[in-house]
């Protein structure tokens, strides 16, 4: 069976539902960057290790990276999932987990790679907006990506309300993204494309606002 470490720096929503989606792989820890990340307690709560590397104690994201490195290589794993995890990592870093290394981020990429994504995607008027788990390169928020869910943006949405809206999809996609992990279903090909090794199911067409 294969090993997941996932990595978090706040509520842990995602990493908590992939700790509840009976995934055909053992969760081997939770490592945070915060000690007072939320999602540590139910990580725990879940009979899961969990361990903190705090960046504040290292000089510069180069020995932080090594430090966090050496946490989750402990565990051995194939697979690093980020959820939540709220800091750049060194090229270094991301080369070393090369092909193992996934993150699920609160837009449709390649629109809004960074951050405040939901307050620029209400700020342009798009009306889909969406989450997309994909490889991390070091070209941040640019690696293959594996799926992708849209949403309706409404009239009246706020950031709040889009963004929660949008985390209802990431607890959906992101266990299937890693269950394909885990069960060898994905090749990424010289284009930097996801292939699957089997043929899946096609997804559903999103018209926003609907027709008439
Ligand atoms: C999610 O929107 C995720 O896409 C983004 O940060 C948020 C984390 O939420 N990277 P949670 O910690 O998983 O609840």
């Amino acid at each position: 069976m294969k090993k997941i470490v996932i990595l978090i720096s706040g509520v842990g929503s995602n990493m908590q539902a992939l700790l509840e989606a009976n995934l055909p792989c053992t969760i081997a820890a939770v490592i945070s960057n915060r000690a007072e990340a939320e999602g540590l307690e139910t990580a725990r709560r879940h009979g899961i290790a969990t361990a903190v590397v705090s960046h504040k104690d290292f000089a510069d994201r180069e020995s932080f990276d090594a430090a966090l490195a050496g946490a989750i290589d402990v565990y051995r794993p194939d697979v690093v999932a980020l959820a939540g995890f709220m800091r750049i990592l060194t090229t270094g870093f991301v080369n070393r987990y090369r092909g193992k290394l996934v993150n699920i981020h609160p837009s449709l990429l390649p629109a809004y790679a960074g951050m405040h994504t939901h307050a620029r995607a209400l700020h342009d008027g798009v009306k889909i907006h969406g989450c997309t788990v994909h490889f991390v390169t070091a070209d941040l928020d640019h690696g293959p990506i594996i799926i992708q869910a849209a949403i309706p943006v409404l009239p009246d949405d706020t950031e709040h309300t889009l963004a929660a809206r949008l985390l209802d999809q990431e607890h959906r996609v992101y266990p299937q993204a890693i269950r394909w992990l885990c069960q060898d279903q994905i090749e990424v090909d010289h284009h930097g494309h996801v292939n699957f090794r089997s043929p899946r199911r096609v997804g559903n067409t999103l018209i926003s606002p609907g027709l008439e």
